[in-house]
């Protein structure tokens, strides 16, 4: 097979694939679920780790290098350590997760022996009412507790990752820019998208990446880091290994260095959060596909890809998916 085929008509060469795991959650927060969860994917609908290993191992091939899992929420898919082992096995340079962080403090041990190299928790407000409030759960100490486990466990500082929503958690901008100076993690603060399935979104509610720098700005000397594929922009902040991040998903879109594809829990390929095209690799895998159908399937999926999402134009579509239901 013919390595670095998943290059798109711009020329973006994919070498990042997230992975949703499971599209169930056992949090809610307000900006991603209703209180009653979403209609979950049917559990024979969902791939197996047998099924997620060999197409990416056939991603591999074709050049993938890095991983994320993601969900819903990764850890309440059982026995994910033994996923990891394999996915290690597959030959990827880089595998990291996205988590609320409720149990971590109970699976970290198990998630870096098994391989995984990084960490993002989620966590929008350092005020346990407000926390509870925004995700309709009162974990703000156990999410906390996590991020002390993980580093305890061997990884690396973890990343924060906080949605912004103006009126609901802008007043903590400069208590999450302590929190990464004291900690020596990185807070990336995410504008606000249309993707939650309760239809909260309105733009006047997005607070942009300038406004976050602006705010930061008046506390801490802040140093632009080199950024390369990352969606965020980083900065450091002097006097400290933390930092903090944009992520102007609404604001400056990051679309022409995209190099992402995403694979959602029940196995459908998308090149894009916001484009709706889908590529059965669940069908394929189901029909007895062969492993040049398989790569097949992904080039034509990468090649398919737009130029930009279109967040910027007068009406925004939204995506036939929530954020959870895609993987972030
Ligand atoms: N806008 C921005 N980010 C979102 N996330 C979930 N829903 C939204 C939204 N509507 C974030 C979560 C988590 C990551 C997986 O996606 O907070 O950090
Ligand atoms: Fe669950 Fe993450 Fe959605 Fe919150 S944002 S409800 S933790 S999937």
């Amino acid at each position: 097979m013919e390595t670095g085929c998943l290059i798109d008509r711009f020329g973006r060469i994919h070498t990042d694939l997230r992975i949703s795991v499971t599209d169930r959650c056992d949090m809610r927060c307000r900006y991603c679920m209703p209180e009653e969860g979403l209609t979950w994917s049917p559990r024979g609908d969902i791939l197996t780790f047998e099924e997620i290993t060999r197409f990416v191992r056939v991603l591999v091939e074709l050049g993938l290098e890095t991983i994320r899992l993601t969900g819903g929420e990764p850890l309440v898919r059982h026995d994910l350590p033994a996923l990891i082992g394999n996915l290690r096995a597959a030959g990827i340079s880089e595998l990291a997760m996205t988590t609320n962080g409720a149990t971590l403090h109970q699976h970290a041990s198990a998630l870096r022996s098994a391989g995984l190299d990084r960490l993002n928790v989620s966590c929008d407000s350092l005020r346990r009412e407000r926390f509870a409030e925004m995700t309709r759960r009162d974990r703000l100490p156990q999410v906390l507790a996590g991020m002390d486990a993980a580093e305890a466990a061997g990884f690396p500082p973890v990343k924060v990752n906080v949605v912004l929503i103006r009126g609901w958690n802008d007043d903590e901008i400069l208590d999450f820019a302590d929190f990464a100076y004291r900690t020596g993690r990185t807070v990336r603060f995410i504008e606000f998208m249309p993707v939650d399935a309760d239809e909260l979104w309105r733009f006047d509610e997005v607070v942009s990446g300038d406004d976050v720098i602006r705010t930061v700005s008046e506390r801490y000397d802040l140093d632009v880091i080199d950024r390369t594929h990352a969606p965020a922009q980083s900065y450091s902040l002097a006097g400290s290994t933390g930092r903090i991040g944009v992520i102007t998903s609404m604001t400056d879109q990051f679309c022409g260095s995209c190099n992402r594809l995403r694979l959602t829990a029940d196995g459908q390929l998308r090149n894009c959060l916001f484009g709706n095209d889908e590529y059965s690799v669940r069908d394929a895998l189901r029909s007895g596909a062969t492993d040049s159908e398989l790569a097949d399937l992904a080039i034509a999926c990468v090649q398919a890809k737009k130029a930009h999402h279109g967040t910027d134009e007068v009406t925004i579509s939204r995506p036939t998916r929530s954020m959870s239901q895609q993987g972030g």
